[in-house]
Formats: C-alpha cells, sequence, structure tokens
C-alpha cells in the first residue's frame, strides 16, 4: 500500500544542504503508522511531481531525538519551500534509519541511499 504523508515544510538546520543533500522536513506524528525508515518516494510540490529519498524518523546522528520528521531529498529540484504544503507518497522500503559515527558516515550512507532509489524506480519502471 502506498503512504501518503501531507504537510508544510519547515526549517531545519541546513546541515542536509552542507552534506550535498538539501531536504525538504515535515513534522510527522508520532502515531503515523509507517515504520521509521528511508524511502523511495515521490513528492508533490506545487504542481509538480519529483522522484525522491525520503527518512522517515528520529534523526539520532544529528538530532536530540525529539520530534519525528519526514526529511525529502527531490531529485532534480533545489529550491526554497519553506512553508509550501507538499504531499510525500512512499513507494519503497530501501533500509532502517541507524546512527552513524559521524557526518562523513551519514554523507557516505546518502550517497548509497540515492543509488539505491535510483535503482528501486529503474526496477519499477516508474
Ligand atoms: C535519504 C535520507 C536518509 C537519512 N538517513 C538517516 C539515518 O539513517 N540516520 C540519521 O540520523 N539521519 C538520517 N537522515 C537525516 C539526516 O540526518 C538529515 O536529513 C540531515 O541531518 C539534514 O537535516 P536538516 O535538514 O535539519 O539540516 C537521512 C536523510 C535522508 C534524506
Amino acid at each position: 500500500m502506498v503512504h501518503k504523508i501531507r504537510g508544510k515544510v519547515v526549517r531545519g538546520n541546513s546541515i542536509g544542504r552542507k552534506l550535498g543533500f538539501p531536504t525538504a522536513n515535515i513534522p510527522v506524528a508520532a502515531e503515523m503508522p509507517v515504520q521509521d525508515g528511508v524511502y523511495a518516494a515521490e513528492v508533490r510540490v506545487g504542481g509538480a511531481l519529483y522522484r525522491a529519498m525520503v527518512n522517515i524518523g528520529t534523526r539520532p546522528t544529528v538530532g536530540d531525538g525529539a520530534g519525528r520528521f519526514a526529511e525529502a531529498n527531490l531529485f532534480g529540484f533545489d529550491g526554497d519551500i519553506y512553508g509550501e504544503p507538499v504531499a510525500i507518497f512512499l513507494l519503497g522500503y530501501i533500509r532502517p534509519e541507524r546512527r552513524f559515527a559521524g557526518l562523513d558516515e551519514l554523507r557516505r550512507q546518502l550517497a548509497d541511499d540515492r543509488l539505491a532509489v535510483v535503482k528501486y524506480f529503474n526496477n519499477v519502471g516508474l
């Protein structure tokens, strides 16, 4: 089943941008019935639909564990969408969220995630 998340983009702390993977962050309720982890997704912004990699969780590597977010890195998009409503369609589960020893490890994992998500879209032929 495809899970859909709707919300407005809030300001993060721009670490993603420094890592080379800027993210649109959307708060999600703790009760939302979806497993934390990384997903292949499509994200609707305004009238456009983008492929994306999305992390659902509490960001144990950089966060204080407070708050649950959907963080979407949109492929082929680099704009300012703070405050805008987006819809995220979770299509394929890639891996669980985990705590990394540092930002270099996280950056390497994000590069691998991107490859995995590209492969997902190639395989399903979307
Ligand atoms: C595809 C993807 C996978 C991620 N995986 C993890 C993870 O396994 N562990 C973690 O602590 N954070 C993970 N994150 C969250 C990043 O730590 C976070 O996006 C980054 O620190 C930027 O946050 P900011 O937008 O608030 O600056 C992931 C983010 C993305 C987009």
